[in-house]
């Protein structure tokens, strides 16, 4: 059966990639390599053994959709494609209207033409803006607290509206909450541009020496030790929740949300305590102004999730940091092939190449 997954060559498509290959899907993959490198796909194979297709294309691009859907004969999208980057979002509000609402409105419109009407679809926890309670259930309010985050929230309505048209759509709309780790094999991970804005690529970084030391975002917020607590799931548990909710998709038509985290919560110290007892390395920390945006809490209510999808995240903070750091240390520079260790020859290049 053939998926096409957008943004699949990104941090959590590729390892939704994976996780696809596995369960014996065949995959399609569409991606403009804005934010990411083919070279991820290329260790897709390479964790897999298997092959897959992909597109260097963008889905705002109709004529480029429409001829993927004409040769292909796709059962259902998994879209991940879209720009996340909340500070950018917040100085370039354009482009993430146009990116996300705009390049969902494209690729909804191709699947209606080619009769493709399931889709899986990466919302975020940043919908509930400041959660009025924790932990978060799927029926709290929603009120985004910035552009995209807003974006996430219009797609969701968007998709919600077709629906209601065409009850034949069935679509999955997950709420993750904060993705982190890498696989085991150290192959694929998170690969940030510059300087990471998010917590745990930010460490990682001080922990290779790329960064001297992590500034820790306030000490006073209403948490067990003043600094700002999260839900972090490992990327590969998330990525398992995609093939269980493309299974439901497969069965059943309508419209349902689900949060995708672990039900816990751990301050940024907690996370910093757990990396260094990953890497075996200190990290340096200073406390400084709080980062404007930001909460003092937000963890999951994962049980939608565990009872209609069948799906639990298992793995715990110190293997998402070990996982990390397992990334890290082969790839200082990130996805860059010559100084990779398991490339024997030049053949097994090129012979990735040509299998994509
Ligand atoms: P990512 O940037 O690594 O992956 C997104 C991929 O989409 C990239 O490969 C990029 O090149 C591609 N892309 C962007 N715009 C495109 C376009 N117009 N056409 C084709 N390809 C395009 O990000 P990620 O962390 O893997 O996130 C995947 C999805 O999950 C995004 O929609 C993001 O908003 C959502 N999400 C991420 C997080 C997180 O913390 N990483 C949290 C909640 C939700
Ligand atoms: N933090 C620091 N120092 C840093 C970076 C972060 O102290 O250098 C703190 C933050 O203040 C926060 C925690 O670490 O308390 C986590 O921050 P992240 O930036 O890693 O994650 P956020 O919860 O702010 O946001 C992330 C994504 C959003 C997404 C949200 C929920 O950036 O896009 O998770 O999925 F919406």
């Amino acid at each position: 059966m053939k998926i096409l997954v957008t943004g699949g060559a990104g941090y959590i498509g590729s390892h939704t990639c994976v996780e696809l290959l596995n369960a014996g899907y065949e995959i399609i993959v569409v991606d403009n390599l804005s934010n990411s490198k083919q070279e991820s796909l290329k260790r897709v194979r390479q964790i897999t053994g298997k092959s897959l297709s992909f597109y260097k294309a963008d889905i705002l691009d109709s004529t480029a959709l429409n001829e993927i859907f004409i040769e292909n004969k796709i059962e259902a999208v998994i879209h991940f494609a879209g720009f996340k980057a909340v500070g950018e979002s917040v100085n370039f509000p354009l482009a993430y209207y146009h990116n996300n609402v705009t390049g969902t409105m494209r690729l909804c419109e191709a699947m209606t033409k080619h009769g493709v009407k399931r889709m899986v679809f990466s919302s975020s926890a940043t919908v509930y803006g400041n959660p009025v309670s924790v932990p978060i259930s799927e029926d709290d309010p929603v009120g985004a607290t910035n552009p995209y985050g807003r974006t996430k929230q219009i797609i969701e309505n968007m998709l919600g509206d077709l629906q209601v048209s065409d009850p034949e759509w069935n679509v999955a709309l997950l709420r993750y909450f904060n993705p982190i780790g890498a696989h085991e094999s150290g192959l694929i991970g998170e690969d940030p541009n510059g300087i990471p804005n998010n917590l745990i690529p930010y460490i990682s970084q001080v922990a290779i020496g790329k960064l001297n030391e992590l500034k820790v975002f306030g000490k006073d917020y209403q948490t067990k030790d003043g600094t700002g607590v999260r839900d972090y799931i490992h990327v590969v548990d998330l990525a398992a929740g995609h093939v269980k909710a493309l299974e439901k998709l497969l069965g059943s038509t309508g419209i349902q949300t689900y949060n995708l985290g672990t039900g816990k919560g751990h301050s940024v110290l907690d996370m910093v305590g757990a990396f260094e007892k990953a890497a075996g390395k200190k990290i340096p920390c200073c406390f400084v102004e709080r980062r404007p945006g930001d909460i003092d809490i937000s963890y999951a209510n994962p049980a939608k999730a565990q009872r209609e999808l069948g799906w639990r995240a298992s793995k715990g903070i110190i293997e998402m940091c070990e996982d990390t750091w397992r990334w890290q240390s082969y790839n200082p520079e990130g996805y860059i092939t010559h100084k990779l260790h398991y490339i024997t020859s030049a053949n097994t290049v090129v012979n990735y190449e040509e299998s994509l």
